[in-house]
């Protein structure tokens, strides 16, 4: 009798442990990610704002992954979720759909795993897309300053957690479209990017942010979608985009060398996603695609003519093996090489250290 009671008890010591390491990684102090960007992080935020065109809750996004669509702009998990999974917690539910559950009472308060404010379409400028109801981030903040106004959320989770910020590939875009009118040079719309950044820097560094990660765009002239546009070459990558993709990125880098210095007791780091990328584009056999230009999922020159769910689109059968997903979006096996670098790789990936280090620091 005693035997089995200590054999019970140390079953439930171990699924105590068991259940501990599901709950947070090992040698990670971060309970919670905050996530800030465009489709590439977008959960669904866009699904549960009725008002947005800019979508993807359709078949058949999501269906290698969650077997139906979720409002997410790939085939499986974005790069959030997957390091979100590397932390060892849950993925993080778009704020809209968090607010539904408490507006209906099927919830009493805000996840602690964190919350994705993340909009499709979205840029770091304000005007980015407006016309299809997109959330800005600007906006995606005040929601956040707002729950932690009315202390929705915990401040000591805050202070652990880790501030996701992607964005800006649709500004950029948008510079190249027909329907835009050029009023700055390439040179002048990078910087009022880069000033939105740094003022968005400075506003979670207010409201308690002190793991902050800023990602860097990927090549955006190298998206299927190019073909849309008049002036960009559909056998090459758009190069006049990709430079200014590089100078953006380039500023990025600047503000997160000076996170330091600015906002003492914040550590800030920056994903080399760019050149990450340009690397499995150079070396496509050894990370597994055999398509590295066009979409998996779409219809038209390089599938980009057409989203992926839409009227006349086509679905390859082999998505793992390409590197877009759709016409914008890289496909669930690149969010994984993507999170991987991000997570476990060295100085030619992530600065000045990784996510995996970032989660086993602790904050003073
Ligand atoms: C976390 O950091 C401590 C030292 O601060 C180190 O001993 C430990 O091995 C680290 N754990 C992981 C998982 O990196
Ligand atoms: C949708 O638009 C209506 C009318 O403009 C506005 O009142 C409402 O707040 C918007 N809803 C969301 C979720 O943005
Ligand atoms: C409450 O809202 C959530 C999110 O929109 C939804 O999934 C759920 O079905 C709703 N529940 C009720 C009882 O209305
Ligand atoms: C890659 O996929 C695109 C779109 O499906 C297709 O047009 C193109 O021919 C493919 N390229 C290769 C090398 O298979
Ligand atoms: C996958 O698609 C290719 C053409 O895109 C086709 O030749 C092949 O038979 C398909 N394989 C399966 C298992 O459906
Ligand atoms: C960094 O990692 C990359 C990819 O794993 C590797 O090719 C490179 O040699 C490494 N560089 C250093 C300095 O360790």
């Amino acid at each position: 009798m005693e035997r089995n009671l200590l054999t019970l008890s140390q079953l439930i010591i171990s699924w105590l442990f068991i259940s501990c390491g599901l709950t947070v990684a090992a040698g990670s102090n971060v309970p919670a990610i905050f996530v800030f960007g465009d489709s590439l992080f977008d959960a669904g935020n866009n699904h549960y704002n009725r008002n947005c065109t800019a979508q993807a809750d359709f078949p058949p996004y999501g269906s290698n992954f969650f077997h139906h669509p979720t409002g997410r702009f790939t085939n499986g998990r974005t790069v959030a979720d997957l390091i979100s999974e590397f932390l060892g917690i849950p993925l993080q539910k778009p704020y809209m759909e968090a607010l539904a559950e408490i507006v209906n009472g099927t919830q009493n308060k805000y996840p602690s795993n964190g919350i994705n404010f993340a909009s499709a379409g979205s840029g770091v400028l304000q005007a980015t897309n407006s016309d299809l109801g997109v959330t800005p981030i600007q906006i995606q903040l005040q929601q956040f300053h707002a729950l932690v106004e009315q202390n929705h959320i915990d401040t000591d989770i805050v202070e652990k957690s880790m501030f996701f910020i992607e964005s800006g590939s649709n500004d950029i875009f948008n510079f190249f479209s027909p329907f835009y009118i050029p009023t700055l040079t390439p040179d002048d719309y990078v910087q009022s990017m880069l000033v939105e950044v740094e003022s968005f820097l400075g506003s979670i560094y207010k409201l308690g942010a002190r793991r902050i990660v800023l990602f860097a765009l990927g090549p955006v002239g190298c998206v299927p979608a190019r073909a849309l546009l008049p002036g960009a070459p559909v056998t090459k990558c758009y190069g006049k985009m990709n430079k200014m993709v590089k100078n953006f990125n380039m500023g990025l880098e600047k503000l997160v060398d000076g996170i330091k210095a600015r906002y003492p007791g914040a550590l800030g780091v920056y994903g080399v996603v760019y050149e990450t990328i340009q690397i499995f584009r150079a070396n496509p056999e050894r990370y597994g695609f055999t398509n590295t230009t066009g979409a998996c999922c779409g219809y038209g020159t390089l599938g980009g003519e057409v989203q992926c769910g839409m009227e006349g689109y086509t679905v390859c059968n082999n998505s793992d093996e390409y590197m877009f997903w759709d016409f914008f979006h890289p496909s669930e096996h690149t969010n994984k090489l993507i999170s991987k670098s991000l997570w476990g790789g060295n100085h030619s990936r992530i600065r000045p250290f990784n996510l995996k280090t970032m989660a086993n620091m602790t904050m003073e």
